[in-house]
């Protein structure tokens, strides 16, 4: 299949590139760079020994989402102008014309803090962006979307594990609400207009890195998820991890969380690739087992072999004690499941880190 891959340099657009070429897919991929780099695309095309053509790009101008769906050269409407550039890299391999049958469409802001305090940004970006890439694709003609949505949409869930027809509850920031707000468009559309096929992919927590150690996950500034925070202790790049709150209702106090790697997280999107009926169908990506802050730390010290201070600190506003998905309906209907354990997970994040302690660098 030729896909257009948006936000293709992020964290998971990139291990889902790298399984997208080495199943044999075509990929053209999209990203405005606002939190990524350019070196991760360069790292999967060395990884795969395949080209990737890459659109500098903005999802919210809708003329250049257009012009790459319909493979005009660069530009589609005077409007545009500047806003599109194909990196000098891919100057070889230029944007192939249109037949795209699928986007898979990762570009978004998600930081949840930030998104309390830039809530018209999250706005913009999500769901304003998410519109003009939906209008851009429906005047190319292509109408099959696989979305990135996120755990949480559920909320604080009444109960775990949570099935996808447990009700989606009040995420507690913009950026859940923008979540949410996207996958009620992507139904309306689905209802509206049945040529549309659209996969809402609810991720839970992806950690992890390609086995490689060459691609992983390369936060900004301080991190905000648990896993990127502890492999930066562990190289001495923070002092200690924070842990927030030990007075949570779980066995050790922690908050538990259904991590998965974002191996497996990237190869559901390939599953969900397969599947067209009915138009618009939810599937939880996780693995189905919680495990607490406490056991996550240990899991990453046996990894790493190195010990990671701790130090327990309030609650963190708006987290909940316990989530994990019930993965079933992705086993049955899509014939995916998780296949690394916490351990895994732990590995590859070390090994990324150690590789890489400063990410991908000013590249
Ligand atoms: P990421 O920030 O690494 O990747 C997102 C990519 O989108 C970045 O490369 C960024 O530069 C690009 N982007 C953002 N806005 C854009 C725009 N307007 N135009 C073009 N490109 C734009 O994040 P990620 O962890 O890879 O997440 C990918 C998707 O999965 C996001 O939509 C995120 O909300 C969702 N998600 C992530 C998690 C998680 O914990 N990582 C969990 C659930 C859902
Ligand atoms: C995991 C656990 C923290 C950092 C977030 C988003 C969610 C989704 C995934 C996009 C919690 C604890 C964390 C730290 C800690 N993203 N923790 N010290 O909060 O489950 O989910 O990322 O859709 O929307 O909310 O993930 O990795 O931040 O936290 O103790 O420094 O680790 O309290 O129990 P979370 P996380």
């Amino acid at each position: 299949m030729k896909i257009l891959v948006t936000g293709a340099a992020g964290y998971i657009g990139s291990h889902t590139v790298l399984e997208l070429l080495e199943a044999g897919h075509d990929v053209v991929a999209v990203d405005n760079l606002c939190n990524s780099s350019r070196e991760s695309l360069r790292r999967v095309e060395a990884l795969t020994g395949r080209s990737v053509p890459f659109v500098e790009a903005d999802i919210r101008d809708e003329s250049a989402m257009r012009a790459v769906l319909t493979g005009a050269p660069g530009r589609a409407g005077p409007d545009a102008a500047g806003d599109v550039a194909e990196s000098p890299e891919s100057a070889g391999a230029t944007v192939p014309a249109g037949d795209f049958e699928a986007v898979i469409h990762f570009a978004g802001l998600k930081a949840v803090g930030e998104s309390t305090e830039q809530p018209l940004a999250y706005y913009e970006n999500n769901v304003g962006g998410t519109i003009a890439l939906l209008r851009a694709m429906d005047a190319a003609g292509v109408r099959r979307m696989i979305f990135s949505s996120s755990a949480t949409v559920y909320g604080d869930p009444v109960a775990v594990p949570i099935p996808e027809t447990a009700p989606v509850g009040s995420p507690s920031n913009p950026y859940g609400y923008s979540k949410l707000m996207i996958e009620q468009i992507l139904r309306d559309l689905a209802a509206a207009d049945p040529r549309w096929s659209v996969a809402l992919l609810r991720y839970f927590n992806p950690v992890g890195a390609h086995p490689s150690g060459r691609i992983g996950e390369d936060p900004r500034g301080i991190p905000n998820n648990l896993v990127p925070f502890i492999s930066q202790v562990a190289v001495g790049r923070r002092e200690a991890l924070s842990v927030f709150g030990d007075d949570y209702p779980t066995p050790d106090g922690t908050g538990v969380r259904d991590y998965i790697h974002v191996v497996d997280l990237a190869r559901g999107h390939l599953a969900a690739l397969g599947h067209t009926k009915p138009n618009c169908r939810i599937w939880n990506l996780g693995t189905g087992r919680g495990y607490s802050v406490y056991e996550a730390v240990a899991a990453f010290e046996k990894a790493s072999g190195q010990k990671i201070p701790v130090r327990v600190a309030p609650r963190r506003p708006g987290d909940i004690a316990t989530c994990y998905a019930d993965p079933t309906r992705a086993r049955d209907e899509l014939g995916w499941q998780a296949e690394h354990d916490l351990d895994a997970m732990m590995r590859d994040a070390w090994n990324w880190q150690q590789q890489n302690p400063d990410g991908y660098g000013e590249q």
